[in-house]
């Protein structure tokens, strides 16, 4: 813990080690450099190595230590045991409601009303958290039994959000052999190429002025369509040329200058929004509790629909797979464009799409797959100083 403090005042956040091994000597490769493959692998203690989860029949100590502190504030006391019954500790109705809203604001997470008193003591309600928190991410998660995604059941899901955040400074998705290697050149990182990469950003909050319907207009004509001698011609590539990806969109009301609350489908040739549902509801329940917050904020969201019907007899099993490429390419383009429009964009990986299914007139061969939430931004990029844009060049040398 000491060799981790002192790091942590030397390095920034995702350079400090989540483990340690106390070696002897370093493996050496024949060339003298570190054999990698050598080297043991280290031991996490909370599940950061992707192959054993926490449980869950006690809370995460520091969760359980964040609500104590909430508590703690709100009943004006200086600690709290976390088993003792709120009740006895002199909390009222009035606090209960307090820690309820509280515990919402810090964590996304709502207390359900009908467990506010039975979660009597600091525990249960870390408990009670940690359990939902479990519910959504293997909800959010849960993988298809055949093909290659069946592999991701070969690992055990860590769920809290600090052993997440360690597992994603480990960058497993990049390859740490110790291979020879060949230094490539790139242009000069000036500011104008560290501005191409702060204003393609996921934008969660935004402005709740209307957003001009022009400016809106001009943003979805990324998609618009054209024709080259009777050809689709678009902007993004599509397998055979078919464009089976769906466009469907739900505007909040008084969000959109000129356009009424409601579902629509964007026709990408007509460049027209074609009106489904007329004011029709989505309520923020058909988000995860770590989206309701962007969900709340934005004035559009839009829902990428496969049409199974317009790929599967050219491309049989193949299609889902198809579509979804199409649809990262569909929100990648929007994503690139956003800024220039001042509009904020965020991905959503997963929603529950069963629940609003019936607001977009659809078939049983139209597959969900993705959704992305936006509005006004009044800037083209989050405010990062461009000084903090570097050259993360430093990985070879053993640092991660
Ligand atoms: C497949 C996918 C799913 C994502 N799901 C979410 C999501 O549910 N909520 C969210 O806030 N961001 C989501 N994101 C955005 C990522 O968190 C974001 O792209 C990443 O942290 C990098 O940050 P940046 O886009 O600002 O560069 C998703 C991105 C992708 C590609």
């Amino acid at each position: 813990d000491e060799l981790k403090r002192d790091l942590q005042d030397l390095l920034p956040d995702y350079m400090v080690p989540s483990a340690f091994v106390f070696l002897d000597t370093l493996p050496l490769t024949t060339n003298g450099k570190v054999d990698r493959k050598g080297l043991p692998e280290p031991q996490l203690d909370s599940g950061a190595s992707g192959q054993s989860g926490t449980s869950s029949e006690v809370a995460n100590a520091a969760l359980t230590q964040q609500i104590a502190q909430l508590v703690a504030d709100v009943l004006k006391v200086d600690a709290i045991d976390p088993n003792a019954n709120l009740l006895d500790l002199g909390a009222n109705s009035i606090d209960i409601a307090r820690i309820a809203n509280l515990m919402e604001q810090q964590f996304q997470y709502r207390v359900p009303i009908k467990d506010v008193y039975s979660l009597s003591s600091v525990g249960a309600l870390a408990k009670n958290y940690d359990d939902q928190l479990v519910k959504e991410t293997t909800q959010q998660s849960s993988s298809p039994s055949t093909g290659d995604g069946a592999l991701a059941a070969d690992f055990k899901m860590i769920f809290h959000p600090e052993d997440r955040k360690q597992f994603k400074h480990l960058r497993r998705g990049l390859r740490q052999e110790n291979w020879d290697s060949v230094k490539l050149t790139a242009p000069e990182l000036d500011d104008a190429l560290k501005q191409t990469y702060l204003s393609r950003y996921s934008c969660r909050t935004f402005s709740s002025d209307p957003l001009p319907f022009d400016r809106f207009s001009h943003f979805l004509s990324h998609w618009r369509q054209l024709l080259v001698k009777g050809q689709t011609k678009s902007r993004y590539g599509s397998a055979g040329g078919l464009y089976p990806v769906q466009a469907y969109l739900y505007i909040k009301p008084d969000r959109i200058s000129g356009l009424k609350a409601g579902t629509y489908y964007y026709h990408p040739l007509e460049h027209q929004l074609k009106i489904i549902t007329p004011d029709a509801e989505i309520d923020r329940d058909l988000h995860a509790s770590i989206n309701k917050d962007t969900f709340d904020q934005s004035a559009f969201s839009i829902f990428l629909v496969g049409e199974l019907a317009a790929i599967a007899p050219l491309y049989g099993e193949l299609s889902r797979d198809f579509c979804l490429l199409e649809a990262g390419l569909m929100s990648q383009l929007l994503d690139l464009s956003a800024s220039d429009h001042q509009i904020g964009l965020c991905q959503i990986g997963s929603c529950d799409f069963e629940q609003i299914r019936h607001l977009f007139a659809l078939n049983d061969h139209h597959i969900y797959l993705y959704c992305l939430l936006g509005g006004a931004t009044d800037q083209s990029s989050p405010l990062v100083d461009l000084d903090a844009v570097t050259i993360h060049d430093d990985w070879e040398e053993g640092t991660l």
